[in-house]
């Protein structure tokens, strides 16, 4: 059995910053009251014409991962392409990449686990290496939340929450006989699939059911999210899943060097770094910046922690996610 490792790492946001003021000029809410809650001063939104997309902000991280791995586009073996935010809603992005990428016919897979999208796969690239079926993976994870986000004061609690951007690793064979991803661990839970959701347009509710229906109050195609709900699931499952990979390897609280949460909100992973007792520098925190920008979160501060010199051979990197499913998951790593 081979094991895999992440040799090239790459993220890219959109330049657009839109601030907690920006925002407050649009819907009725304050700087105070979202730094508060959320921990979160700005995000990132594709600006119209910029020729951003999903897919295309995911080209830009890839280009960024496969150069620092010295990977040419033609190398890789597979994409796996996580995103809620599809240009389209069939075919998935990851063909999209394929198609810009000028890359040969090779498999493109898409993930839908949201907020956990990364680590679910990252896992799929894991296994697909472990067993010698192909020697190069590209996964990326990206996002386009302001295309589809309700901007009025009704759609307050979520809207200030999410932002775009795309993160990629490069996943290839480990040839340096240690070290690589040791593990992950992944869970759902579909009876709380409506907490955190975006119900239509779907095939059990299409536009014409959406516009007869023409609800004020709960307006379908944007996203619902039962906030409170969610933080108390979200605080139980990241400290499980984060044990549950730990003890897999035998390892404990104290060996982790860089914990990466899914940067879902700051106060949860503040809330996680308090509960396992992790020093401030052994946690790595972006969201002030960029938001919850879904399955783009892990990969744009994993990146951003390694290019910070945060990360160094050796160190135990631990990533992990709650999100919309409810789905769950940690990927434990020997960098
Ligand atoms: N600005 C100002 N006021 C607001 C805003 C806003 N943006 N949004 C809601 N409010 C108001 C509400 O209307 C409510 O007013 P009321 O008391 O007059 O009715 C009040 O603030 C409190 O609203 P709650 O929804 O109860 O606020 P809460 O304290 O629960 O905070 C939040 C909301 C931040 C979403 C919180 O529940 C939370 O952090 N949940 C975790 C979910 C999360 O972080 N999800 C991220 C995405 S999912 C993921 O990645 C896992």
């Amino acid at each position: 059995m081979y094991t895999s490792k992440i040799t090239g790492l790459g993220y890219y946001v959109p330049e657009n910053v839109v601030t907690n003021d920006d925002l407050a000029k649009v819907m009725d809410t304050n700087d105070a009251w979202i730094q508060e809650r959320t921990g979160i001063k700005e995000r990132r939104h594709i600006k119209k014409g910029d020729g951003n997309s999903t897919s295309v902000m995911g080209v830009k991280a890839a280009k960024i991962a496969l150069e620092r791995a010295n990977l040419p586009a033609k190398d890789v073996d597979m994409i796996v392409f996580a995103t809620l935010s599809p240009d389209m809603y069939f075919p998935g992005g990851g063909v999209e990449v394929q198609e810009m990428m000028g890359m040969r016919t090779i498999p493109a897979l898409d993930v839908r686990n949201q907020c956990s999208g990364f680590i679910y796969a990252l896992s799929v690239a894991d296994q697909f290496i472990k067993t010698g079926m192909y020697r190069n993976i590209l996964v990326i994870g990206s996002e386009n939340h302001s295309g589809g986000l309700d901007f009025s004061t009704r759609g307050r609690s979520v809207s200030v929450i999410f932002g775009d951007g795309a993160g990629a690793a490069v996943v290839s064979r480990n040839t340096s006989g240690s070290g690589g991803i040791l593990s992950t661990h992944l869970h759902s839970e579909g009876k709380h699939k409506e907490e955190l959701s975006l119900r239509g347009p779907s095939t059990e509710l299409w536009v014409p059911e959406i516009i007869a229906e023409n609800p004020q109050e709960n307006i379908p195609y944007y996203p619902y999210m039962n906030g409170q709900f969610v933080f108390k699931h979200a605080i139980v499952r990241f400290t499980e899943v984060i044990n549950e990979g730990l003890q897999a390897n035998n390892l404990k609280v104290e060996d982790i060097d860089m914990l990466i949460p899914h940067q879902a909100n700051l106060r949860i992973s503040q809330f996680i770094q308090q509960k396992m007792r992790l020093p401030d520098e052994k946690v790595y925190n972006n969201i002030q910046k960029y938001g919850n920008t879904t399955a783009a979160s892990i990969p744009i501060a994993l990146t951003e922690a390694w290019e910070a010199g945060k990360i160094n051979e050796g160190d135990l990197v631990v990533l992990a996610a709650f999100g919309s499913g409810f789905t769950w998951g940690s990927a434990i790593i020997r960098w």
